[in-house]
């Protein structure tokens, strides 16, 4: 159903409230963080004294100053709150400041001394390599034995691709405000993911218990995973310095400071080696895949399984073999970015099967469905879990016939024969993508249901709202579960004190938990109520007595359905219940079920249920200046039975255009020293209006119930933005038309329009050669 995302109208009337937004007294300080200008040093000296004495500043600490653990690593304690005497990234946290006003607070940065012994910095995915720093164990999974098939195989390829870093360009940066309470407590309002994460790094640092620490989420301005562990930092350093003070402390990054010390999507290199037959099936293949984790753990350990889980990504490969490494360098620690590796083992999986196709001399869209797991056979991933209700194959027949597939790849080989400088290009790719958190403990909500005397309703749940609509389907999802309106119900800022212990809002499954924690609440309270209704009509006719399992709650109704004549407004039996001592109170708690997964063995069901989705891109290249335009991109996309037509629709094209930034425009870079050269929209190039496809077709597949997830629905945040490689591949396939399909062109991710042309010039080159040696 279609029903508005609960900040619609607050967002455009500007009511809608962020961290920024929250009124606090004239005792607010502002926090800043002074950090590091060396990608790897070691600090000699740091002088605060002048900063300490400027009028208006409140507290200038330094990690001496922490009373807790100097610590903020979510997974793994490798992770220092302020540096001591090493920094391992430019942008490394050093000294902290409170000030009454930013200004104030910007002189004192400017009166702290650092002295620094600079150090080597590795800084790329290939000298990480080569100093073999890992983050983590080597991580392998496999099935069979690629290795011998390989050799064995009619036709091989071997290769690499390199895939860039993306910034999350949230449009609210990190941001926290810290109010003072009793004694020690501390309450802290936080653009955060994960509220209990945030609660615990602040308890940590503190030196205070998790009990005297209350986080609280009303909402974040985009996140897209890069909230989901570093939201922490400003959270700590606010906290560290409100403890100091006193005094409500704000931290909000000036946008620059945000992208030069956040994380950002971990670039890989990945190396492949594939094994084939005539027709194109894949036999075996081999493949190894490199991180850039940055200068500590974070989530990468994390983040390389799930690229490696989604190597294979639609594809059933017999003998396949995956190695993974997370490498250790001197960048600001990468972290979680919509897709969490997904798009990266994937980008590499669709690459090989585009090459199979140009070597082969057939279209890469046949390629992709003979390799396509198999409903009852052949459905076995290299992980152990077998794809159940594979929607591929029926997603692969709609869209080649509603977006004309085959016809258009004829007309764009005449267009590319009889046109030299512009050239188009096509391409269809699939998504399957695996959903719920791998690992398996974290998939787990809770909620709090409470119901007013008056019938209205308050829901507190363990997720967080950054856009991505999960308030408004947990709105959706109590009003119709518990058959009260929309209007009686409202969903409560995500707080710690509500709801205990919960999981980040990740991995594409805050309404698949929350959502079934929530419904698991208002089953314990339709209990309670339907009980109390039944002897309450009964006792008015005695004779005849009303049965719980008849009393039925519809549109803010309850009545007896083998006798609706007794029947009582919802609001009025809310009040009733209350009376006869009825808790109309009660928590709701969900885990998934069936989901076991050793990380070890590499081996196991990781996930509840697959989501897919397939793409067909259509774009036009010049050839003389490496400029591309997307003509028309059509998907089409499982999202079970929506909770919300609307917005998961948005949320399928905002996944694909995110993706077409990282494909495309958006390329991060650092200097030979670790500062990051593009640290502002200026420079930064993520997607604009004009970058949209000029003919833009999305559509939810249709009358697909899911049955593992709540009210038959899916997940879907991140699945839609591995949707963008088909616009990827068909720049690929318009840069291969220049030579007419006879060179593999150089290719990877970002393809910037420098890169395009690049290939281009290259393939022109190989082209005036091989009129002496001709191919084959
Ligand atoms: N949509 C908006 N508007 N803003 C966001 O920050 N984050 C994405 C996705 N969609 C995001 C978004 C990411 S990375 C994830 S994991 C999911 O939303 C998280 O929310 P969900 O689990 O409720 O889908
Ligand atoms: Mo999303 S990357 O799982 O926060």
């Amino acid at each position: 159903m279609n029903f508005p995302h609960d900040s619609a109208v607050r967002h455009v009337s500007g009511e809608s409230v962020y961290v920024d937004d929250i009124l606090v007294n004239s005792q607010l300080l502002i926090g800043r963080v002074v950090y590091s200008k060396h990608a790897h040093a070691e600090i000699k000296s740091v002088d605060i004294e002048a900063a300490k004495n400027l009028k208006g500043v409140h507290a200038v600490l330094t990690y001496k100053d922490i009373p807790g653990q100097n610590q903020m690593g979510p997974v793994i304690h490798d992770e220092v709150c302020l540096a001591a005497d090493l920094v391992e990234c430019v942008g490394q946290a050093i000294v902290l400041i409170a000030a009454e006003t930013e200004e104030i607070a910007i002189e004192a940065e400017r009166l702290v001394k650092i002295e620094f012994t600079p150090l080597d910095a590795v800084l790329d995915i290939r000298t990480a390599i080569s100093k073999n720093m890992l983050l983590g164990p080597v991580r392998t999974m496999q099935r069979g034995d690629a290795e011998a098939v390989l050799k064995s195989a009619p036709y091989t390829i071997t290769g690499e691709l390199e895939t860039g870093a993306q910034e999350h360009w949230y449009l609210e940066t990190q941001t926290c405000l810290c109010i003072p309470g009793e004694q020690q407590e501390i309450t802290a309002y936080s653009s955060t993911q994960h509220p209990s994460e945030t609660q615990a790094i602040i308890a940590e640092v503190l030196g205070i218990s998790k009990n005297e620490v209350v986080v609280e989420t009303r909402r974040m301005g985009g996140a897209f995973g890069g909230k989901e562990t570093q939201a922490n930092w400003t959270a700590a350093w606010s906290a560290l310095l409100c403890q100091a003070t006193k005094r409500p402390v704000k931290i909000r990054l000036f946008r620059d400071d945000d992208q030069i010390m956040t994380g950002k999507r971990h670039p890989f290199l990945i190396n492949y080696e594939v094994g084939f037959n005539a027709e194109g099936q894949i036999l075996a293949m081999k493949v190894s895949q490199h991180s850039n984790g940055g200068c500590a753990t974070d989530l990468s350990l994390a983040i390389l399984e799930r690229a490696m889980l989604h190597a294979d990504n639609c594809y059933f490969i017999p003998d396949i073999h995956v190695t993974g490494k997370a490498h250790k360098t001197n960048l600001p620690s990468n972290t979680a970015f919509r897709g969490f590796g997904g798009p990266q083992g994937i980008a590499a999986m669709e690459t090989i099967i585009d090459r199979i196709a140009r070597d082969l001399k057939k279209d890469a869209a046949e390629i992709r469905r003979i390799n396509f797991y198999g409903i009852d056979s052949n459905n076995v991933t290299h992980y152990g879990q077998t794809v159940e209700l594979n929607r591929l194959p029926v997603l692969y027949d709609k869209i080649m016939q509603s977006s004309d597939y085959f016809n258009r790849r004829k007309l764009i080989n005449k267009f590319n024969s009889e046109n030299e400088f512009f050239k188009k290009g096509i391409a269809f790719t699939p998504v399957k993508f695996g959903i719920s958190f791998t690992t398996s403990f974290l998939n787990q909500a809770g909620a709090l249901v409470n119901i007013y005397k008056d019938g209205t309703i308050l829901v507190n749940h363990g997720g967080t709202e950054m856009g991505q609509g999960l308030n408004t389907k947990i709105l959706q999802i109590a009003s119709a579960e518990l058959g009260v309106s929309h209007s009686k119900i409202k969903v409560n800022a995500t707080n710690t004190s509500k709801v205990p212990n919960t999981s980040a809002t990740a991995a594409s499954a805050g309404t698949d938990l929350n959502g079934m924690a929530v419904k698991n609440a208002i089953d314990i309270l339709k209990g309670r109520i339907t009980e109390l209704i039944a002897d309450e009509f009964t006792r008015h006719s005695p004779a005849e007595p009303s049965l719980k399992a008849n009393i039925r709650i519809e549109n803010d109704l309850i009545y007896d359905a083998e006798n609706p004549g007794r029947k009582m407004p919802f609001d009025e039996a809310m009040n009733l219940c209350h009376f006869n001592q009825i808790s109309l109170s009660s928590t709701g708690f969900y885990r998934t079920p069936d989901i076991s997964w050793d990380k070890q063995a590499g081996w196991g069901k990781p996930f509840n249920y697959f989501a897919f989705g397939v793409c067909v891109s259509e774009v036009l290249v010049d050839t003389l200046t490496g400029f591309y335009k997307i003509l028309r991109t059509d998907i089409l996309h499982d999202a079970g039975d929506p909770i919300n037509h609307g917005i998961d629709k948005g949320q399928v094209e905002g996944a694909y255009i995110q993706g077409l930034g990282w494909c495309t425009t958006e390329e991060v870079k650092w200097n030979e020293k670790g500062h990051l050269l593009n640290h502002s929209p200026d420079t930064y190039k993520i997607p604009s209006i004009q970058d949209i496809p000029e003919d833009f077709r999305v559509e939810l597949l249709e009358g697909i119930p899911n049955p593992n997830a709540v009210r038959k629905s899916k997940a879907v945040g991140e699945p839609p933005f591995m949707h963008a490689f088909a616009t990827w591949l068909a720049i690929k396939d318009a840069i291969s038309a220049v030579g007419n399909h006879r060179f593999e062109p150089q290719f990877k991710i970002p393809a910037t329009n420098e890169l395009v042309l690049l290939s281009i010039e290259q393939i022109r080159s190989k082209m005036k050669q091989s009129v002496e040696i001709p191919v084959q």
